[in-house]
């Protein structure tokens, strides 16, 4: 199959039970990104954003590979061959999903099952949370075929790692597994890869049961808060709260009410009931 593969057929998704699995499909060229996945991928989050049925959205691949970052022969090789138009297209179509991904409606989970390479940590990072087998291997390969970490990923090593590691793993190119990448933050926590699917679900059922409202307001709050001042980001949640009432006048009041009045839950400890909401309200 390979380079044949159709576009429609590079991105593969199941949603069930109000999680959207979506899968780098191109298993054969281990997940690496063309500009047709890249098309793809943008169409389905589109297409998957607002549905009602789904409240949580992981991102996987197929196979031995979660990506191995960008297509060198399709994304690299064959766009420099058309001139700039064709780099800057082929850039754009890549960039866009990975933003669409980093302010998506619905929280992200990356449950990275194998390799992941160089162009692969802007959807790494894109993901709200991360999750990785602990055989996975990760790298800023881009040094080693001889260009510098770009379309985010310094940035993204810059955010996510301090700054020795950063420079470290940008300069060697060498690898690290997913223990490792837990141990620098890059993911959340690394699993046993037979335990990694059943994790996951667990954390997506967790974050199901939380105000979709409240879990949109805190994931943007969360990435914006970082390059501000402490004034500045006092003054943007205060609007970014505001905001979000405007969407949601009910939750908090029925989170609120159950803890006061009817002392059902606690909030340090779990999330209100929303069944007992209105419909239409929750
Ligand atoms: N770009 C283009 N093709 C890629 C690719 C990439 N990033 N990564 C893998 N492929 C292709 C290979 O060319 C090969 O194609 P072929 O079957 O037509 O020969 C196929 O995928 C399988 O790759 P292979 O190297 O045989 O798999 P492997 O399991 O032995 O090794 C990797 C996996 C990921 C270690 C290795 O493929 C690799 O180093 N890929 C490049 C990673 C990289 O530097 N990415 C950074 C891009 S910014």
């Amino acid at each position: 199959m390979s380079t044949e593969r159709q576009e429609a057929d590079t991105v593969a998704f199941t949603v069930a039970g109000r999680i959207a699995w979506v899968r780098f499909n191109r298993p054969e060229k281990r997940n690496c990104m063309s500009p047709k996945l890249n098309r793809q991928m943008l169409r389905v989050l589109e297409q998957l954003e607002y549905r009602d049925d789904v409240g949580v959205l992981v991102l996987t691949g197929e196979g031995t590979a979660w990506s191995a970052g960008m297509d060198l022969k399709e994304y690299f090789r064959e766009t420099e061959a058309q001139g700039l138009g064709a780099v800057r297209q082929s850039q754009r179509e890549a960039y866009a999903w990975w933003r669409k991904l980093r302010w998506y409606q619905k929280p992200t989970i990356a449950m990275v099952n194998g390799w992941c390479f160089g162009g692969g940590y802007g959807p790494l990072f894109a993901c709200d949370l991360a999750f990785a087998a602990q055989e996975a291997q990760f790298g800023l390969s881009e040094i080693n075929w001889g260009i510098l970490p770009g379309g985010g990923a310094t940035k993204i090593a810059r955010e996510l790692l301090s700054y020795r590691r950063a420079m470290y793993h940008a300069l060697t190119g060498e690898t690290i597994d997913g223990r490792t990448a837990a141990d620098w933050g890059l993911v959340n926590e690394a699993l046993p890869r037979d335990e990694l699917q059943e994790r996951v679900t667990a954390v997506a059922k967790t974050l199901l049961e939380k105000n979709p409202v409240a879990l949109k307001a805190a994931k943007d709050a969360i990435r914006r808060v970082g390059e501000m001042t402490y004034d500045n980001a006092e003054d943007y949640l205060i609007r970014a709260q505001e905001a979000a009432n405007f969407f949601d006048n009910e939750g908090r009041k029925e989170g609120i009410h159950q803890f006061i009045d009817q002392k059902s839950y606690k909030p340090g400890l779990a999330a209100y009931d929303k069944s007992r909401q209105p419909p239409g309200k929750r």
